[in-house]
């Protein structure tokens, strides 16, 4: 029997089928009324998971097309404080060496970011700041909060990946300060691959950098959406935006405080699964760093060979990621983002106990059922 997958990943991740159909329709004019409909309800859903009233919009590209639309367009020429403690916070340094003088302020990954460091170079004249909230390389949430305050200290502007964090935990980009902050469709959104959203505060405006980019030039985004029929600059990915608009009715009509508690839930019965089998999470938190809520970080017992391992699991139909650069085969990582419930945590928990015990780990407990008291 032919079977989907699945993708237990940090994104992507399964799609319900009402965001699926969405997809499957004849073409429509983009430069419309329906299609000014679409944009706008996705404006209107996606402000709220964002925590901002800030304008807000939909980019036709990945998660890393509206990261460097961020620093792109606000950060030419300046002097940049990256805070990196994972693969992505490393990514926002590299489009920050593109653009502007890139200061950066690194622990190893899955480690707490130095904040005195940060305020150093907040003193010494950065004026921008990128941090990842929610780092999935590592699962670990880091402190947006603390670095907003410091970034109106110092009246800096901060720039916030929130691809994985953004309608699966919280997230307060106006109250944290937050002038850019950036999500991705496919993670916790649970819709296709290809957007990114984000939004824009007025001190932001105020400090536009140039020359901009041109396909990214978010001052042509602002203009557009503005028309009498909202509308984006150039063609935008129409089916994926169809898509992604009954991905935020969904969320809608669940409550984004319903569904961060279901992501913090189900994040939690992973960690007690881990725990119960006796393996360590990655990441070292503090009082000011987290676990993530959606993506988590497991080490790979001794012994465990990754690639079979995780070919184990995929054999029973489910995919689980490993660790990326330097942690590969070092760690696994299980996505619990978007429309996943009960059924695909203990699915996937089961497949993991499985796997673990078949490559050579006795697990100490069994984590299954660990997880069950947590999701029952
Ligand atoms: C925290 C974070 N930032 C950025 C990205 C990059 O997004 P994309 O692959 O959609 O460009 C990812 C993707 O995994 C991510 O998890």
């Amino acid at each position: 029997m032919e079977k989907e997958p699945l993708l237990m990943l940090p994104g992507p991740v399964p799609m319900p089928e009402r965001v699926r159909a969405a997809m499957m329709r004849q073409a429509i004019n983009h430069r419309g009324k329906e299609f000014s409909g679409v944009y706008a309800d996705c404006v209107r859903i996606l402000k709220t998971a964002f925590g901002t009233e800030n304008d807000l919009f939909v980019i036709s590209g990945s998660g890393t097309a509206s990261m460097e639309a961020a620093v792109g367009n606000f950060g030419r020429g300046r002097k940049i404080a990256c805070l990196v403690n994972g693969k992505f916070g490393e990514r926002l340094y590299k489009i920050s060496q593109r653009y502007g003088s890139a200061i950066e302020i690194g622990s190893e990954w899955g480690t707490p970011l130095d904040l005195g460091k940060l305020e150093k170079a907040l003193s010494e004249g950065a004026e921008m700041i990128t941090l990842v909230h929610n780092e999935t390389s590592a699962g670990i949430r880091n402190p947006a909060e603390k670095v907003g305050r410091l970034a109106r200290k110092y009246d800096a502007l901060f720039v916030m990946d929130g691809i994985t964090s953004i309608a699966g935990d919280l997230v307060k980009s106006d109250a944290w300060g937050v002038d850019v902050a950036v999500v991705g469709s496919q993670k916790c959104l649970a819709a296709p691959a290809g957007l990114s959203a984000l939004s824009v505060s007025n001190r932001a405006w105020e400090r536009m950098t140039e020359p901009r980019p041109y396909y990214l030039d978010l001052a042509a985004y602002r203009k557009s959406a503005s028309a009498k029929l909202m509308e984006t600059p150039y063609t935008p990915a129409v089916p994926l935006f169809l898509a992604l608009r009954e991905a935020c009715l969904i969320l809608e009509e669940e409550g984004l405080p319903a569904r961060i508690e279901r992501h913090h839930r189900m994040a939690e019965a992973v960690r007690a699964a881990a725990k119960t089998w006796g393996l360590s999470l990655f990441p070292r938190i503090d009082s000011d760093h987290a676990y993530s809520n959606t993506a988590t970080a497991i080490r790979l017992p001794e012994g465990v060979e990754d690639a079979e391992f995780r070919a184990t699991i995929k054999n029973m139909g489910i995919e689980i990621a490993g660790g990326q650069d330097h942690l590969k085969g070092k760690i696994f990582r299980i996505g619990s983002m978007g429309a996943v419930g009960a059924p695909e945590i203990l699915a996937t928990l089961a497949a993991v106990q499985y796997a673990l015990k078949k490559h050579g780990y006795n697990p100490k407990g069994c984590g299954v059922i660990a997880a069950a008291e947590v999701l029952g």
